[in-house]
């Protein structure tokens, strides 16, 4: 076994092909309904959304799909991200374990979103489109598209959910450095965010809200599309990159992971880092455990029921099947921004339906713990959404101290907290508070999903 800390692959190793789960699948993904006859949708009924390459994507169940030149050209600014062993880590945890982390805040935006940000943006302009308008919670989103959206010549609106905006005025000045316009969410520059705002003036926002209002934009404006960083099927693929170059690295380790810790928001670094993994089992091959980790103050997949919701809270995207909190749902202002989301990637709740994978919630003063150990150890200050995946895996290596065991877990450390560090005061100072909820309150979210007759 080697010592090595860092495994790196060369450029000319960068993946050419992102890895399609639905190729795999025992069982095939429900259909998505169109919110007015709750019907499957047809790509007819994406188009004012979506650029057709994209829409292709997300039905397609071709299991290996080329990766754009142009798409590689600009991820050589930063891919192959680096693999890591968490040698120091260990030492601090004292346990048999060997920790391996993805790290993909090397990326220019600080996180994992420029892998489908610069892919969704390159279909959009070759397929002639000026603009784009999207959602972002953390920031870390809207970042990379107004990144992506500079590299690729389009205009870019970014509705940044209210909280996060007060919280990390610096996102906003890095969005308007790449060129983009960002906005609070709600706001009074579309009818749905007037109207939240007519009932609620000093309204937080919500990743749900964010998306109403960027939608509603891209639907009434023909030279725009809509682009969303997480949820969808061509989200999650754009993400196997990263997967698909651990799968690599582990090779140059010598070693194949016993467990794969992400964090869930959406589902998208998630998807990237566990799905080259999972697709090998279902072809065959060793079969890892799976942990998808989410905040106790936004348990989607834990505590969510399994049923066909809408993707936004103003009920003007189409219906997936997936792991949701109610559309309604307004988490609290916690500091994960981007794990504030009410639903679950429809693939993500899928496999988890499956038996595929497990889930697990932390609170985040227990997160914030872990990172602060990590940022101590390993000298990175990951991004407070990392951070639940930081404590999945420090967790699963005290587990193999407790029973002996020196099993191999991987984690995706998905960003760097560089903008987070108010987050990291309120920790030190003590501001941070954990939530739970009752089953009650969570059951008046989850009455108002829509009744569905589930197509068979
Ligand atoms: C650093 C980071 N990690 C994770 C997430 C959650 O999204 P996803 O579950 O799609 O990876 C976000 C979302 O903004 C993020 O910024």
């Amino acid at each position: 076994m080697s010592e090595k800390t860092k495994f790196l692959l060369d450029e000319s190793r960068m993946p050419r092909f992102w890895y399609n789960i639905q190729a795999d699948l025992p069982r095939a993904l429900p259909p998505v309904l169109h919110p007015g006859t709750k019907q499957p949708v047809g790509p007819a009924d994406l188009e004012p959304l979506f650029p057709m390459a994209i829409i292709e994507q997300e039905v397609s169940t071709e299991r290996d799909i080329e990766i754009p030149e142009p798409v590689r050209d600009v991820y050589r600014l930063w891919r192959p991200s680096p693999l890591y062993r968490a040698h120091r880590l260990e030492r601090a945890l004292d346990t048999p374990a060997k920790i391996f982390y993805k790290y993909e805040g090397v990326s220019p935006a600080g996180s994992h979103k420029p892998n489908t940000a610069i892919a969704q943006a390159y279909y959009n302009s070759a397929q002639g489109v000026k603009k784009l308008s999207t959602e972002t919670g953390a920031g870390q989103w809207g970042t990379a598209l107004s990144f992506a959206g500079q590299v690729f010549g389009l205009e870019v609106t970014v509705f940044q959910v209210r909280v996060s905006y007060d919280q990390k005025p610096y996102r906003r000045a890095v969005m308007e450095t790449y060129g983009a316009r960002c906005l609070p969410s709600p706001s009074d520059q579309t009818e749905y965010g007037r109207s939240v705002l007519a009932k609620r003036p000093d309204h937080p926002g919500s990743l749900g809200i964010a998306i109403s209002e960027a939608v509603e934009i891209a639907a009434r404006s023909p030279d725009t599309k809509y682009a969303l960083g997480s949820v969808l099927n061509h989200v999650l693929l754009h993400q196997t990159i990263v997967g698909l170059e651990a799968m690599e690295q582990l090779v140059m380790a010598n070693v194949y992971p016993d467990v794969i810790v992400g964090c869930t928001g959406g589902g998208s670094n998630f998807g990237g880092i566990a799905f080259p993994f999972i697709g090998a089992g279902l072809r065959g091959g060793k079969k890892p455990r799976i942990v998808a980790v989410e905040p106790a103050a936004c348990p989607s997949l834990t505590r969510g029921r399994y049923a066909y919701d809408y993707g936004d809270t103003g009920h003007m995207t189409p219906l997936a099947k997936m792991h949701t909190l109610g559309s309604q749902f307004t988490p609290p202002g916690f500091h994960a921004g981007g794990l504030r989301y009410h639903g679950m990637a429809p693939l993500v709740s899928h496999i988890m339906e499956l038996g595929l994978i497990e889930a697990r919630a932390f609170q985040q003063t227990e997160c914030f713990a872990a990172g602060v150990l990590f940022a101590r150890t390993e000298g990175i200050v990951p991004a407070p959404e990392a951070n639940h995946a930081v404590k999945g895996a420090i967790d699963e290596a005290l587990r193999c101290k407790r029973e002996g065991k020196s099993e191999v877990i991987l984690f995706n450390l998905c960003g760097h907290g560089h903008f987070d560090m108010a987050a990291y005061s309120d920790y030190f100072a003590g501001r941070l508070k954990d939530l739970t909820y009752s089953e009650e309150e969570l059951a008046m979210a989850l009455a108002g999903l829509p009744s569905v007759a589930e197509p068979t």
